[in-house]
């Protein structure tokens, strides 16, 4: 009988839970990429590329505007290829989600450009063609995999694709630490490179050194979940429920408990913040795995951009910026906590140094712009991202083929 009443219990509890749910979060949070810009009203492909270690990954491509689209006759051959790449816990959603008045993917395919939305190994647009994702193998990678296999891999189906010389690239947070590390490794993928704009980069990262040290060497966390059994760094189903359907995301910022966590590490900005997009963000978020919180930990702790060598705390061996032989441009957040604007100062100076800064700016006046709102500030669309379509015109027209 007692147990009859806990299971009644159980139920009860879930199912509020689950309505919560549903009546919390729009459909979008449950849509995959795809889906989410047929739905906008913009042409999708998708595109599989393996890469030389085996991991496979879904690509998803925009080859142009709403309105333009629907013309007979239209080709996407000869565009201007633009591929963007996510951050940790990221996907090509990343570049979609906020609709077609506010996402950068939006935005440029309306200007004619043709989009290419990247994936990294790890999240759900990629497998393996030996491991499933129950595999400890296949977890074994950070963005040093990311930088030497994934990203040549997608440059290079999107010029055989497209047959256009070279392609224009967008980073965001991990998705510019893999661009340096490709580039570090591949020098020869310069060829293939207009341009690089790295939405806060993260290749230093000193300000989080305590950070990295009290997860990584005082908690020893990863270490602990792997033998824990846990493979990579996610949230159940029932615990995303539970942080959803009751305990996050509900009211003000400055009230939550989820969101004072969220701001202690990418910094405070309660007037960017959405409330129904952080709850559709949660629901998207994808994992990472325990070496990318190790290796950018490494980072972190030793003040170098380095490899990940022989572990953690082994040999330190920086990546070769030197080997950046296209124009970078640098975007920091004025109140981004984790990517900061002295860190990424920095990387400018590096880069000066070898005559590959293009430029180094805030990436809009807004004083408390953090490391999210570079992809989910309420005004991403006129703060960023308008003005960034113009000026990735404006490398076009200075660095692209003629
Ligand atoms: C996958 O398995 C096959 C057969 O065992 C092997 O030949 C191949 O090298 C493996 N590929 C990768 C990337 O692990
Ligand atoms: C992980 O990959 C590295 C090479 O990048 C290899 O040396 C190591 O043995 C692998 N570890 C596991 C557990 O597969
Ligand atoms: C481009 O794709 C075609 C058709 O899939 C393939 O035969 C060719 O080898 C590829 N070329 C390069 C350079 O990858
Ligand atoms: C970095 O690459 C440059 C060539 O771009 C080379 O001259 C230099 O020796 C490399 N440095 C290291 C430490 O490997």
């Amino acid at each position: 009988m007692g147990f009859l009443l806990m299971r009644l219990f159980l139920i009860l509890c879930l199912g509020l839970v689950t309505c919560e749910r549903t009546r919390v979060l729009k459909k979008e949070a449950y849509a995959t990429v795809p889906e989410l810009i047929a739905t906008a009203g913009y042409p999708i492909e998708k595109h599989r590329v393996t890469t030389e270690d085996g991991y496979i990954i879904q690509m998803h491509r925009i080859p142009a505007g709403r309105r333009i689209a629907r013309k007979a006759g239209f080709s996407a051959k000869g565009k201007k290829a633009v591929l963007i790449v996510h951050g940790l816990l990221g996907s090509s959603g990343d570049f979609v989600i906020m609709g077609p008045e506010r996402s950068l993917a939006y935005l440029l395919a309306d200007e004619g450009y043709d989009v290419w939305l990247g994936n990294l190994r790890g999240n759900i647009y990629t497998s393996h063609v030996n491991y499933t994702k129950r595999n400890p193998k296949f977890w074994n990678f950070s963005f040093h995999e990311h930088g030497k296999y994934d990203v040549p891999a997608m440059v290079d189906k999107i010029l055989n694709v497209t047959s256009v010389p070279k392609v224009m690239y967008v980073g965001y947070s991990m998705g510019t630490t893999s661009f340096f590390v490709m580039m570090s490794e591949r020098p020869e993928y310069n060829d293939k490179i207009i341009s690089f704009v790295a939405l806060a980069p993260a290749v230093y990262l000193s300000n989080i050194k305590p950070l990295a040290v009290t997860a990584l060497k005082t908690l020893e966390l990863p270490e602990r979940m792997r033998a824990q059994g846990m493979l990579s760094v996610s949230l159940s189903r029932d615990i995303l429920d539970l942080l959803i359907g009751s305990m996050c995301f509900r009211g003000k910022p400055e009230d939550d408990i989820c969101m004072r966590i969220v701001y202690m590490i990418v910094g405070e900005d309660n007037e960017q913040y959405d409330k129904d997009i952080t709850a559709v963000l949660l629901a998207r978020a994808q994992p990472a795995s325990w070496r990318h919180l190790e290796h950018f930990g490494k980072i972190a702790i030793s003040g170098v951009f380095t490899s990940w060598e022989d572990g953690l705390w082994g040999r330190v061996k920086p990546y070769n910026i030197t080997n950046v032989k296209v124009p970078v441009t640098l975007l920091y957040g004025g109140n981004d906590q984790l990517t900061e604007k002295n860190q990424i100062m920095r990387l400018a100076d590096e880069l000066s140094a070898t005559g590959m800064l293009e430029g180094v700016r805030p990436a809009c006046e807004w004083p408390k712009f953090n490391h999210l709102d570079f992809a989910f500030a309420r005004d991403v669309g006129t703060l960023l991202n308008r003005p960034l379509v113009v000026y990735i015109n404006t490398l076009f027209n200075k660095y692209g083929p003629k």
